[in-house]
């Protein structure tokens, strides 16, 4: 009798360790199937097509950051088709048609997600033109999304204007918007810089911008900023000194970021794990930094040839971990 009861006690010890087993496998299979897909999309992967139909199909608050530099207004664009019907983006036209991504951005973004916008303006017929700002003007005023700031990108090189008047040119635009500025993340200290020589010696003399001077020379600490330097660093500027794409030897793309850019914001923005899209993927940068900093990618790109440039430079950085 006795060992009968221990022979039940021991199945029903199994079984129970069998249930727990498959509920932790259910739980893991579940986790996973939700790390790889986005929606109907898959996760790590880029599709063919245009941006403005693909972005339909992500899940609303599903991602955590965009990072994004979209092809120049008035331009043929990479040898592809950039709006149904025509082989241009024309400047009148610009703003209208790339707004659309702005209304699903203020969508699919999550609370705590920015949107990165690199881009540039254009000299035509000797008039910069103001489409930028124009754009900036409307995602504010009719997407909902909010303009966190706007940083310049000082680009280290860069070619030399033509013509006697105008300076030469080194700067784009880069700006970030979020959906909710107070909930939006930042991961500040992850990308502190160390300070300038001159600044830590400020430091220690303890003589600031605010600080009182009295006539005998001392000096009285002022209640307002701090007198120490952070034990990990300055905060970066809002102007950035990344270098410019074409110092990427051997990739063939006209128009890529260098990884310098997109792995400052996605250090910045993100954790591990977070979702990150390019919804103009060209060469595949952004998929690149993800890969390397260990977020998910989500990409789009009219060009097969780019998204095929972009696996090989996954699999070439796959290669390199074995
Ligand atoms: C400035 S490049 C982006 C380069 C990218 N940041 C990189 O690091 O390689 C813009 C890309 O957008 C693609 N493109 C243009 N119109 C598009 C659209 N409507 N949807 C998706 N991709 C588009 C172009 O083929 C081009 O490769």
């Amino acid at each position: 009798m006795e060992l009968e009861g221990q022979l039940v006690q021991n199945i029903g010890y199994k079984i129970l360790i069998t249930i727990k087993w498959s509920h932790k496998y259910l739980k893991n299979k579940r986790l996973n199937n939700i790390m790889e897909k986005i929606g109907n999309l898959d996760l790590n992967k880029t599709y063919l097509g245009d941006c403005m139909e693909l972005a339909k199909h992500l899940p609303d608050d599903s991602v955590d950051l965009v990072v994004t530099s979209p092809p120049y207004a008035n331009t043929v664009s990479y040898g592809h088709q950039t709006m149904s019907g025509a082989n241009l983006v024309y400047t009148e036209h610009y703003v209208s048609w790339f707004l659309h991504l702005f209304y699903e951005a203020q969508r699919f973004l999550k609370p705590t997600g920015s949107f990165i916008l690199n881009i540039n303006d254009r000299v035509i017929n000797g008039e910069r033109k103001v489409y930028a700002f124009e754009l900036v003007t409307r995602i504010v005023r009719e997407t909902g999304l909010k303009l966190f700031d706007r940083y310049i990108w000082f680009k280290k090189s860069a070619l030399p204007m033509t013509g006697e008047k105008r300076l030469n040119d080194r700067i784009e635009y880069i700006f970030h918007f979020v959906k909710d500025p107070k909930k939006f993340k930042t991961n500040t200290d992850r990308v502190r810089e160390p300070y300038a020589e001159v600044s830590l010696k400020r430091f220690k003399n303890k003589v600031h911008g605010n600080d009182i001077i009295n006539p005998d020379g001392t000096t009285e600490l002022s209640q307002r900023g701090s007198s120490k330097p952070h034990p990990l660093g300055k905060k970066p500027i809002t102007v950035f000194r990344f270098d410019t794409g074409s110092a990427l030897r051997g990739l063939k793309h006209p128009a890529p970021f260098h990884p310098q850019l997109p792995e400052f914001f996605i250090k910045w923005l993100t954790d591990k794990g977070d979702i990150v899209l390019d919804p103009f993927m060209g060469g595949g940068t952004v998929a690149l930094v993800c890969k390397r900093m260990k977020r998910h990618h989500i990409g789009f790109e009219t060009n097969q040839a780019y998204i095929d440039m972009t696996e090989e430079r996954l699999r070439q950085e796959e290669r390199k971990k074995l």
